[in-house]
């Protein structure tokens, strides 16, 4: 809940410095309030006023990166502030962890903080214990930051990587993975949601099927956080590598790393410096080493941004005080509207992302047939609309990202857009 007043002076010094000199604390906390309040009535319009975001950018690009409501900023610029002009070293008191916890379904010793998924990703693929000729099952979905650790351990260890497509139906792709299984498998790691097409797996039954036969399960978690309410235990994965930055508005370079409490022992911790260990001790003979802390926060090792960290507490108590259900229900409807109209419009192209509920959210990715997806993306940007080109694995489609800051005006823009450049013959 958004209890904790944050206190904000603003000097004639520091007042340029605010955000288009928009009075930023007080005013927000009362739109916070008033924006609750629109909620229960179902008005989303007024939420769009807690966000910085320029009026005339149509920014459908949730996906890559999220952008931050005001209550976020003022975290942030407060920690920063409080650094500067009280010299206070931002210490690392659990409260992010705790929070993340509970929004996710997880235990506080569960959980690690790292600046990105792709950190989360790189200790699980070094952490876990593989031989030679050790297989991985990945999808052909996946972004560099959720495969490239793999493929380099596989590249240094000689493991072997098997590539499984995603197919239309939760069912069907469930059955890829379990006929790509061998002897050999020893690991499925698998986006929950990819980047590519906004798909949701099937990550229970995924994450079953491994533990009946003795697989560990990982998940690159990089975009449920703040687009669909999940519970990790429910899930039951080994491992999640998740984020603030993305569908939780938090900001850039926040992330957190799930290690179920079992696996943790069978962990290979390779980095580790204060908050991961008890104790050292160069003058012992030989220098001696303490032991690991026992939880997942032996992983978050050194200082970290107080900026960072308050922003990202202050994004997950925003979205919570929100409401998880009520945004996901606002972003999948608008997806979902747009999916229907793309599908229904007389503009020829290739719907990619699958119709079935169970596995959409709030990304819908299309191609267009004898055009370039590129060049749409580059011809939307210079309308202030902007989307993702998706170039990984040769896949070459349009990402739309629908958040629950957009609003049908966004979605009508992008089809306007799509519509007169599908019939420019130069487009
Ligand atoms: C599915 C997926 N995995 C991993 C990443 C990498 O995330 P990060 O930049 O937080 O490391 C992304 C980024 O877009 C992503 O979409």
């Amino acid at each position: 809940m958004l209890n904790r007043r944050r206190f904000l002076a603003w000097s004639a010094a520091a007042a340029p410095l605010a955000l288009q000199s928009r009075s930023l604390l007080n005013d927000t906390q009362l739109d916070v309030h008033l924006a609750q309040e629109a909620l229960e009535q179902g008005d989303w319009s007024r939420v769009r006023a807690l966000f910085p975001l320029d009026k005339n950018t149509v920014f459908l690009n949730n996906g890559t990166m999220g952008v931050s409501p005001y209550p976020v900023l003022e975290a942030s610029i407060d920690s920063l502030k409080k650094s500067a002009t009280k010299a206070h070293y931002p210490g690392h008191d659990g409260q992010l962890e705790s929070l993340l916890a509970e929004t996710i379904g997880a235990n506080k010793d569960e959980i690690a903080i790292t600046k990105n998924v792709s950190e989360g990703i790189n200790h699980i693929a070094w952490g876990i214990a593989l031989k030679k000729g050790d297989e991985i099952i990945l999808s052909s979905h996946e972004h560099v930051g959720g495969c490239a650790a793999w493929l380099h351990r596989a590249r240094l260890d000689g493991l072997s990587i098997k590539v499984i497509d995603l197919k239309p139906t939760a069912d069907q792709t469930l059955e890829a993975i379990e006929s790509a299984i061998s002897s050999r498998t020893r690991v499925i790691a698998l986006p929950h949601i990819p980047c590519t097409i906004g798909q949701v797996l099937p990550v229970k039954d995924i994450c079953d099927l491994a533990r009946s036969r003795g697989i560990v399960s990982v998940l690159d978690g990089a975009h449920p956080l703040g687009m669909i309410p999940f519970n990790l235990h429910e899930i039951g994965c080994d491992y999640y590598a998740g984020c603030l930055h993305k569908w939780a508005l938090g900001p850039l370079g926040t992330g957190y790393l799930y290690i179920r409490k079992e696996r943790l022992a069978q962990t290979r911790c390779t980095h580790v410096a204060a908050y991961s260990l008890d104790a050292f001790n160069m003058n012992a003979q030989p220098p001696a080493l303490g032991e690991l802390v026992d939880s997942a926060a032996r992983f978050s090792y050194g200082s970290f941004s107080g900026a960072l960290m308050d922003g990202a507490i202050a994004a997950l108590e925003f979205y919570r005080s929100m409401g998880p259900e009520r945004i996901a229900q606002r972003s999948l409807s608008l997806a979902a509207d747009l999916q229907e109209k793309l599908m229904n419009s007389d503009i020829s192209l290739e719907m990619l992302t699958p119709t079935e509920t169970r596995s959409r959210a709030a990304q819908i990715s299309f191609r267009l047939p004898n055009k370039k997806s590129l060049a749409f993306v580059q011809a939307a940007r210079k309308q202030n609309i902007i989307l993702r080109h998706v170039g990984e694995n040769d896949i070459d489609c349009v990402r739309v990202s629908t958040h629950y800051y957009n609003n049908e005006n966004d979605t009508q823009a992008l089809l306007v857009a799509l519509r007169d450049f599908a019939n420019d013959p130069q487009g």
